[in-house]
């Protein structure tokens, strides 16, 4: 089992280790209310504030979002189209809910492992 690391476990830290955080952390961006059976969509954004390196040596290779022990989508990033400057990475899942949803994105750095966003809870209604 690889060790996964969340914002939350460097917050209080140096401004440095925060730094380092903020620029790994996924953030999930979606609405907090779906219709059941109709297409939602959710955002995975990688950095709170501050944007994390894209370079060939240092780069996010996949996200994936999950709903509780459920594996919804894995979109594999392509560094070269992020450009090679630091980056928001950015990726979009569109899928439809059959029950409430208890999201968790995870991202891969291939230099500094497996992040973890915050849970995100989402109402779903007929
Ligand atoms: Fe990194």
């Amino acid at each position: 089992m690889p060790r996964l690391f969340s914002y939350k476990d460097f917050a209080s830290g140096s401004p440095t280790v925060e730094a380092f955080a903020n620029k790994h952390s996924p953030i999930i961006i979606c609405n907090l209310e779906a219709k059941r059976d109709k297409p939602f969509n959710v955002k995975v954004k990688i950095g709170k504030t501050i944007k994390h390196p894209n370079s060939p040596e240092h780069h996010y290779q996949y996200i994936q979002l999950w709903s509780l022990e459920t594996l919804i989508a894995t979109v594999k990033l392509e560094r070269a189209s992020f450009g090679d400057l630091p980056v928001h990475v950015e990726a979009n899942f569109t899928f439809i809910p059959k029950v409430s949803l208890r999201l968790i994105a995870l991202a891969y750095c291939n230099k500094h492992g497996l992040w973890q966003s915050e849970e995100v809870f989402i109402k779903v209604k007929e």
